[in-house]
């Protein structure tokens, strides 16, 4: 029954695809239980590099099922381009799986994203703009349409209809835009329904089918903990569940299907989008992140925000996502610091805060508490084993173990497959130990 998820334990681009592909051999099914195309999984295959957003990274290896669940939001326009380019590079999406009740990003969703970051100005979210926050919304309002729907022009037409009333009057009411049209949006999408027919299925009992037939299922995380609409930075989130918790509501699954829970970890912090962030360095050293690290965003091309190494918010994700181990990613970017910073608490009006702040105001104004690590400035791309690492590195790595309390298994040290140390083998998971 072995079920593993995937999650970023920070503000996403953790480097989830790397990992995916790392564990793909041993994949039978690859699932995208929530999020849509705001995902930025940078996959390198041997000499190829692979951009994917919305598909889970599965898709790229032959002999896995890759699975879109209920909890995905799914803009067909984006999924189809997608699978095309992929076909065109000589990768099949025959075997992909898409939940019938997973809904739809509507053209409607994609321009109320843009107008209301342009209304809030300076108050924005700095969104991906690809129409997630709405579609979520109408999920929660009960007028989304779903997958399920393109199968039903009657059902669709109707649903169709329902949100449009309500859409038009804001697009033109509140926003003085132009009404969209009905008909149009309708021959459009079902022009897709047609493709994505043979794909559309029960992938809940697909995926129990698979997990009692004791295949390797890897639930595969998008965005990041602190991007968690109930346990992060609200409101600058994202609008789904980005904790493990979200495995379960998204992919259908109970908790005890999940045998490991792999937090995806950078060496330090990066975010894209507005929003607090207690380490963000705006000075040399931040620039220096960004360039040794290319941190640039896969969906939007925007230059992250980068700093240090947050322990308070890696420890919180580790918490509310009981992380069973963590996958520590580009600390080779590190190699060009003499000194390394890492927060190991806030500092807020007196009070020393160590672990996530019960308020927000306080997140916000939260002055990171410094430890200080010596750099080891060599590089370590090389290093296959714990032993090649410099002893700085390897301390600094200890550090942060115990500093999150949950095994650090493996360190990228570069962006290839094969530029990865293996430190520990996998943890055996409570479940399993009884
Ligand atoms: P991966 O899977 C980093 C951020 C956006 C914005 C906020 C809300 O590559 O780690 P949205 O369009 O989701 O409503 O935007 O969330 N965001 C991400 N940041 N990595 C991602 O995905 C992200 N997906 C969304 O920048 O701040
Ligand atoms: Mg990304």
């Amino acid at each position: 029954m072995p079920g593993i998820a995937l999650l970023g334990t920070q503000w996403g681009d953790e480097g989830k695809g790397k990992v995916t592909h790392l564990m793909a051999d041993a994949m039978d099914m690859v699932v995208r239980y929530q999020g849509g195309n705001n995902a930025g999984h940078t996959v390198i295959v041997g000499t190829e590099t692979f951009k994917l957003h919305l598909l889970p990274a599965g898709i790229l290896y032959p002999h896995i099922t890759p699975v879109l669940a209920p909890g995905v939001v799914v803009d067909p326009s984006v999924l189809l381009e997608e699978i095309d380019a992929l076909a065109l590079r000589g990768i099949s999406a025959e075997k992909l799986r898409i939940s019938g009740n997973a809904h739809l990003i509507m053209p409607y969703h994609r321009e109320l994203d843009r107008l209301t970051e342009r209304r809030l100005g300076k108050m924005k979210l700095g969104t991906t703009r690809r129409g997630i926050g709405p579609a979520y919304a109408d999920k929660a309002s009960r007028i989304g349409i779903r997958i399920q729907d393109l199968l039903d022009r009657k059902i669709f037409t109707e649903k169709l209809d329902v949100a449009l009333r309500e859409k038009n009057l804001l697009l033109t009411k509140i926003y003085g835009r132009l009404p969209m049209n009905a008909d149009a949006i309708l021959q459009e999408y079902l022009g897709y329904a047609d493709r994505l027919e043979p794909h559309i299925t029960d992938t809940v009992a697909e995926v129990h089918t698979a997990l009692d037939a004791g295949k390797n299922v890897l639930f595969e995380g998008a965005q990041g903990m602190l991007l968690d609409l109930d346990h992060g930075t609200y409101p600058f989130v994202t609008s789904s569940n980005c904790v493990a918790g979200g495995v379960c509501t998204g992919a259908g699954v109970g908790p005890r299907m999940i045998d490991r829970i792999i937090g995806v970890t950078k060496a330090y912090t990066t975010r894209v989008g507005e929003g607090p962030f207690p380490t963000e360095d705006l000075g040399p050293d931040g620039d220096l992140l960004v360039e040794r690290g290319a941190e640039f965003g896969a969906t939007t091309g925007r230059k992250r925000r980068c700093g240090w190494f947050d322990a308070v918010i890696v420890r919180y994700a580790a918490r509310v996502s009981s992380l069973t181990e963590i996958f520590l990613t580009k600390i080779d970017v590190l190699s060009a610091f003499d000194r390394i910073k890492v927060c190991v608490g806030y500092e807020h009006e007196g009070k020393i805060y160590e672990t996530f702040p019960p308020h927000q105001t306080i997140f916000h104004k939260a002055v990171p508490i410094y430890k200080e690590f010596e750099g080891w400035r060599t590089d370590i791309s090389g290093a296959r084993s714990w032993a090649d690492l410099p002893k700085a590195a390897q301390t600094y790595v200890e550090s942060l173990e115990q500093m999150v309390g949950v095994p650090i298994t493996q360190i990228s040290v570069g962006a290839e497959a094969t530029e990865t140390v293996t430190r520990l083998a996998p943890v055996t998971p409570r479940s399993a130990q009884a």
